[in-house]
């Protein structure tokens, strides 16, 4: 039978994927509670408990022509549907992120390679070279380490360098510590260390994270890149407007699909007060909970320029590698298309918040 939404990549790979490689992707920080919320939230505002996001169509507006191509720091995409940074995809289908990179290029969409991909960078880079990339950024202690690494991403073709601001420390998740599975995952890493000291300690002690950074680092970032730079993680007004202040050029608004600080807002809670306080000045993303078009659109109405998946594109991987996250990517390109053209949308451009309402349950 085919696969007809995401979520039924999702229970593919849940019955595929060994259970410690599954509890990694699908588990949440502590009770799960913001994981959960970033799906529910689409379709319930929980903060005004008992109001849903609805739609709001037109019709009559001629849809023969729908076009959900954008543009995202001025590179354009078939459409606002993008991958997120995730790690190890090497633990889900053989060559991993190569299989991401060449399936992004081959749907005309952006691909956020992970400081954690299993496969040399070059490698990703070889295998599907027209391909728009950017690389996620976990700034080392060593800051010549991350220096090195971010000339290496530059001189490999990356456009742009996505900063993850919400991991100064690894959220806990429960399911990762009962399975141990620290040392499978320092086994997989390419980029980051010799094979020496890829055999003993948790991935995050030998992979430390620099949980000193803070806004007047950017500058030094700044100084040893000429890629922009986006925020990925920001949930607040303050820090959007302090984003705004570093000259930063874009912002992810994102809380790790749950896998950080629970009992954060759900991202899609997040976008109006974000979008509000940059007024402008620079592009907004979205990720977390994105799984159906309809939810592509409730995102772009809300401010969003374009959105990113996580976990569905790690499914795709599970189900046919390459081939199962062109289906994915096509599956809710199609359901974006479908939702524009329902919604009397013609372009990407004409997404705006009159086409949603909060209403009561
Ligand atoms: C992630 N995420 C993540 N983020 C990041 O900045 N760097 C990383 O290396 C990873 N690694 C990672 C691994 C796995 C298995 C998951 C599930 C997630 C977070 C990711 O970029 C994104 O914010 C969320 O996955 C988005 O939520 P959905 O689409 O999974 O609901």
């Amino acid at each position: 039978m085919p696969l007809a939404c995401l979520t039924d990549f999702q229970a593919f790979a849940r019955e595929r994927l060994p259970k410690s490689t599954w509890d990694f992707i699908e588990g949440g920080a502590d009770d799960s509670f913001t994981r959960d919320d970033n799906i529910a939230a689409f379709k319930r505002k929980l903060f005004v408990a008992k109001h849903r996001i609805r739609l709001r169509p037109r019709y009559l507006k001629n849809v023969v022509n729908v076009d959900t191509r954008t543009t995202i720091q001025g590179e354009e995409i078939t459409a606002p549907i993008c991958i997120s940074p995730t790690g190890f995809h090497c633990l889900v289908w053989p060559d991993g992120e190569m299989s991401t990179a060449r399936a992004a290029q081959a749907a005309g969409v952006c691909y956020i390679t992970s400081t954690f991909a299993t496969c040399a960078l070059e490698d990703i880079a070889a295998t599907a070279p027209r391909g728009l990339r950017w690389f996620q950024l976990y700034v080392h202690p060593d800051r010549q380490l991350s220096k090195q690494l971010v000339q290496r991403v530059e001189s490999l073709g990356f456009r742009a360098l996505v900063i993850t601001v919400d991991v100064p420390k690894l959220g806990n998740r429960r399911h990762d510590i009962r399975n141990q599975l620290d040392l499978k995952l320092n086994l997989l890493l390419k980029d980051l260390h010799s094979p020496k000291e890829r055999t003993s300690m948790p991935y995050f002690q030998m992979s430390p994270i620099d949980s000193s950074i803070c806004w007047n680092d950017l500058s030094w970032l700044q100084s040893i890149t000429r890629l922009p730079i986006i925020l990925k993680g920001i949930l607040t007004k303050e820090d959007a407007e302090l984003a705004v202040k570093h000259n930063i050029h874009g912002i992810i608004v994102s809380n790790h699909g749950g896998r950080q600080l629970d009992d954060v807002l759900a991202s899609i809670d997040a976008l109006a007060e974000v979008v509000a306080a940059v007024k402008g000045k620079m592009e907004v993303y979205l990720d977390g909970g994105i799984r159906t078009g309809n939810d592509v659109l409730k995102a772009l109405a809300l401010g969003a320029k374009c959105v990113f998946l996580g976990r569905p594109i790690l499914w795709g991987l599970a189900y046919k590698g390459e081939d199962g996250v062109k289906e994915v990517l096509n599956i809710i390109k199609n359901e974006f298309h479908t939702s524009m053209a329902l919604t009397g949308c013609q372009s990407v451009a004409e997404i705006n918040q009159d086409m949603i309402q909060f209403s009561r349950l």
